[in-house]
This record gives C-alpha cells, sequence and structure tokens, in this order.
C-alpha cells in the first residue's frame, strides 16, 4: 500500500472525529466540539437581525454577554428567491461574523415553519398553494400554514434545507465554526388541530403506519380507534415529525451535524372554570414536539438528534415538569430559548444540574428590539462569565456525573448534594447567623454549583449562597466516628485548560462555609480531609 492511501484515509478519519456529534455515555449527553464535551453558553439574536445592517448591533451584545455560541437564522425566502438560486448571503455573514467575534454559531432553519406558521417560505411557494399545499381548517379555512401531508412541500424544503448543508459544508467543514443546525421553528400549525383538506383527511381516515404503533407499543388500528379524543393532534405530530424528520435526513446526507427542533410548549391554561385543557393549534402549534407528542416525534424523526424545550414561563414548578419531560435517556436536554429575567439565572443552574448541554435566551442584540436600551440578561450575562473560562470542564465533569447544582426554592434557604459519604452543604442568602437557619434570598436566585474533582476535593461556585461540606447523613446506621476539614480552598479560574490560583480562601471566606456573595466572580477548588470526630481513648475514659 502506498503512502497516499493511508493518508487519505488518516484524513478521513480525522474528519470524523472532529465532526461536532452527541455523545451519550451511562445514560449522560455531550455536545463534542473539536473532541471535547462543549457547554453551550448560547444567546439568540431577534428574529430580523440576520441582515448585514443589523449584524453590527448584534456582535457587541454578544460580546457583553460573555456567550461562546450564537444562534441566529437563516431565512428560506432570502436563501432561494427564486427556485433552485440559492443566495448564501446570509450564511456567510453569519459564519464569517461568528470567527471574527470568537464564537461558535448555531443555525437556525426558518423554513417550511416559524411558530406553527409559514412566514418565511418564500414568495414562490406562498403565492403558489396549487402546488404547495396549505393546511385547511375543521371549518375549511385556508391556513398560513404549509401542509405537512403534502409531498411537494416536504421536496420544496428538503430541497433547500440540503443546499444549505452543501454549503455549509463547504465553508466549514475544516473549521467547525457551526456546531448544530435547528431543523424550522417551533413547528405545529396554529389555526387548526390538523389538516383537513381531502388528501389529509384520507390519510388521517386510513390506518397508523404500523413503525408507529409498535414503537409506541400499541395495537394497530385507524388513527381514531389508536388515539381516542388526541387522533387529531397525534396525527398531526405523526405528520409533522415524519415531514421534518425527512428533512433533517436530507440536510444530514450532505454534512451529518447535530440537529434538533426547538418547542413551543404545552403551558398550564389561565385558571377559569371549565378550562383545563389547552387547545392545540390555538394555544400552541398543533403537531409539534409538545410534552404529549414526545414519544411520536423520537418514533417518526430519528435523524432530529435532540427535542430542545424553548421555556418562558415565571413558573419554577412548571420549568421543573418542562425539564423533567425533555430530560430522558433518548433525549439530551437543550435549552434553545429562554426569558432575560432574574428567575432564568436560577434556571441556567437548574438546567445544568440535569445534564443540560446548552442554554440561550432569546432576543440578544442591540437592535433596539427591546425598547432601545442596550441591556443583555443580567442574570445570565453574570452566570457565562463565571463559566466561559472553564466551560470544556464543566461540561466533561457533567459528562461523567460528577457535577450536580443548587437552586434556591421558597421556604427552602438550605439544600444538601450528595457526593457518595460526602454532603455539601448550600446555604442561601446572607447575612447567614450562627444558630439559625440561612435568610434565603428576596427573589430565590441564589445558585451553587459543586462538582466532584477527587474523593475529597471539590470545584465551587454560586451567587447567593455559601457552600460547606460534611460527612453524608446517614439514616438509621450509626453515624461514622469521622469529620471533615479543609486543606486549602483556592480561589482562582482554569485558563486554557490549566488551573490557576489567585488566592488562599480562609478565615471569614471559609469558616461557614465556602463565601459566594453577592455578584460573585470567584470559583474555589477546595480540598478537604478526614480525620476522627472523637479520640476515643479520651471520650471512652469519660
Ligand atoms: C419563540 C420563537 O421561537 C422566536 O423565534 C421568537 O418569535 C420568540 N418566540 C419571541 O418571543
Amino acid at each position: 500500500m502506498g503512502l497516499l492511501p493511508v493518508l487519505c484515509c488518516l484524513t478521513a478519519f480525522s474528519f470524523a472525529q472532529d465532526m461536532p456529534r452527541l455523545e451519550k455515555k451511562d445514560g449522560r449527553f455531550a455536545l463534542m466540539v473539536e473532541g471535547k464535551p462543549y457547554l453551550m453558553l448560547g444567546a439568540q439574536i431577534n428574529n430580523s437581525s440576520s441582515w448585514e445592517s443589523e449584524l453590527p448591533k448584534v456582535w457587541p451584545a454578544l460580546d457583553d454577554m460573555h456567550v461562546n455560541t450564537v444562534e441566529a437564522p437563516v431565512y428560506w425566502e432570502t436563501m432561494e428567491p427564486e427556485p433552485g438560486k440559492f443566495d448564501f448571503g446570509t450564511v456567510d455573514l453569519l459564519v464569517n461574523g461568528a470567527r471574527e467575534h470568537h464564537l461558535h454559531l448555531v443555525l437556525l432553519w426558518f423554513g417550511t415553519w416559524k411558530n406553527g406558521q409559514a412566514h418565511y417560505v418564500p414568495e414562490w411557494v406562498k403565492s403558489n398553494p396549487e402546488k404547495y399545499p396549505r393546511e385547511i381548517s375543521s371549518y375549511g379555512k385556508v391556513l398560513d400554514v404549509l401542509s405537512p401531508n403534502s409531498e411537494s412541500n416536504l421536496e420544496a424544503d428538503k430541497h433547500a434545507f440540503s443546499a444549505l448543508m452543501r454549503h455549509v459544508k463547504q465553508i466549514d467543514a475544516a473549521q467547525h465554526t457551526v456546531i448544530m443546525i435547528q431543523v424550522e421553528n417551533e413547528s405545529g400549525s396554529i389555526g387548526a388541530v390538523r389538516d383537513f383538506s381531502a388528501p389529509a383527511q384520507k390519510e388521517f381516515e386510513g390506518q397508523v403506519p404500523t413503525e408507529l404503533t409498535r414503537a409506541l407499543h400499541k395495537d394497530s388500528g385507524t388513527w381514531s380507534k389508536v388515539f381516542g379524543a388526541d387522533a387529531d393532534e397525534r396525527f398531526a405530530a405523526y405528520s409533522t415529525a415524519r415531514y421534518i424528520g425527512e428533512v433533517a435526513r436530507a440536510g444530514k446526507a450532505e454534512y451529518p451535524l447535530p440537529m434538533y427542533c426547538n418547542v413551543w410548549i404545552t403551558y398550564p391554561v389561565a385558571a377559569l372554570e371549565n378550562r383545563d385543557h389547552p387547545s392545540p393549534g390555538q394555544e400552541y402549534p398543533s403537531g409539534g414536539p409538545q410534552q404529549g407528542n414526545i414519544d411520536i416525534w423520537k418514533a417518526a424523526a430519528p435523524s432530529i438528534d435532540i427535542l430542545a424545550p424553548d421555556f418562558y414561563s415565571e413558573s419554577r414548578d412548571l420549568y421543573h415538569s418542562v425539564v423533567a419531560a425533555y430530560h430522558r435517556d433518548d433525549n439530551a436536554l437543550f435549552i434553545p430559548e429562554t426569558g432575560r429575567g432574574a428567575n432564568f439565572g436560577a434556571y441556567f443552574f437548574y438546567a445544568l444540574g440535569h445534564g443540560a448541554i446548552g442554554f440561550s435566551p432569546f432576543g440578544v442584540d442591540y437592535t433596539g428590539w427591546w425598547g432601545g436600551e442596550h441591556k443583555v440578561p443580567e442574570s445570565l450575562s453574570e452566570n457565562y462569565a463565571l463559566f466561559k473560562p472553564m466551560a470544556t470542564e464543566v461540561a466533561q465533569l457533567n459528562f461523567e456525573g460528577k457535577l450536580q447544582t443548587a437552586v434556591e426554592q421558597k421556604g427552602t434557604p438550605r439544600e444538601r448534594l450528595h457526593f457518595g459519604d460526602v454532603d455539601a452543604i448550600v446555604s442561601f442568602g446572607f447575612p447567614q447567623r450562627d444558630g439559625v437557619m440561612p435568610p434565603g434570598t428576596e427573589d430565590q436566585h441564589g445558585r451553587a454549583m459543586v462538582a466532584q474533582l477527587g474523593p475529597l476535593e471539590f470545584l465551587v461556585t454560586g451567587f447567593d449562597a455559601s457552600v460547606s461540606f460534611g460527612v453524608a447523613e446517614t439514616s438509621g446506621a450509626a453515624p461514622a466516628n469521622e469529620q471533615l476539614e479543609i486543606l486549602q480552598a483556592d480561589e482562582g479560574q482554569y485558563v486554557n485548560g490549566n488551573w490557576q490560583t489567585s488566592r488562599i480562601w480562609n478565615g471569614d471566606q471559609t469558616d461557614r462555609g465556602l463565601n459566594f456573595r453577592g455578584p460573585n466572580q470567584s470559583v474555589v477548588r477546595i480540598r478537604l480531609h478526614k480525620l476522627p470526630l472523637y479520640d476515643n481513648s479520651v471520650r471512652g475514659s469519660k
């Protein structure tokens, strides 16, 4: 064998190895970028900001927010102004800008769906509903939604998306600025629970495809028989998932980046007598990957790697239930869009503690959309400033299952995190007086992260929290004759993968736990040791 074939193989091998990809180990996920777990500290720009005129007002906000990744839309209507004629100017602007600002990029494909409607499809699609059929409501209304039950719609989107992925490969396969692709945006239909056009109706009256009933462990039958009262919505979910799964599959055949779908989730209905059930197609786009449709989407769209909830509520209970719904053995947790308020800083920690590969508030730029103020979401910006230098280490620790977080809850100002025979005790709010519970903070923004580096070594950070360590509480059994003591607590930071200590914490900074007060920028690496709690030769003689 000559040298050339060997070199070719090696190149192909290293190319495949370095591709951004999703990896799973022991039930946990990592987004691998350049071969290492990556924690995406993201921000999404406003919808109409991927323009040459606007991007100069985008990059400074991203820099100010300390993000490492920008999510930005690519519009089908401008990318394919005439059938088969492509203009990748927007993609090139985004890729070049991201590189100049040392950011990674997630491209959002605004194709057939944008918030449950078809606003970004090209004019030649919009104006030709005979060729590109619309969804029709149960009472015959022609909707601003392309039918997911139409092959010509699917072919048109697939063709465009494949061209996009081919172009991304051409300009970025060697550099991997682009690390992930969002396929469509908050898919599903607004205005109807499903398509009632004649072809869709015919499909609905047929049998549920066997691969779906098999995957869901259901008996075969028509949609109404298999899904009862939910048949319309589940049919919409299958149709939408199959369509988007096909679009993603065609794109991956060109360039297989990780691909996800963001979700306009189901929120509870406003309390009012007899309103107990949010209505698909009215309160949220019907057929998207909402909580109740996840299993169908997983079965019908295997080329979509992640179903990722957009989360905009201030309700922490709802947030916890949404994280639980999407953090599954077959689904990595990723929050691709979220709000900007104080709660959201705590949400980042909560997601991280549930293995999140990334997090991203929406609408971060200085284009003036938020009333002209040049402000980035503060609670998230302070998180990102803290995590950016150690994002790789944090992602690695999370992938290995060594990281936990504590997030303050109303009425619970103290929480214990268990690391085998060591507990980290997190207390929220200051001042913390001896002998009484900590005060908590006014708006429950206290949050902390503890990651285990060795049997008795931890990496710790947080906001308005103190963290102390103790021998794990044992229930029932006699407590071991042991106590923990601090050997050294180093404040510092990772710099290019190496820990650098800036000072040693002691005295007031460690006496009642490691104190992370106020707008903190501190990360502490603490080493503990164990010693007996009692000297039994003395204690026994008393
Ligand atoms: C969710 C959508 O996905 C975004 O594109 C944007 O429209 C936001 N909602 C606005 O809050």
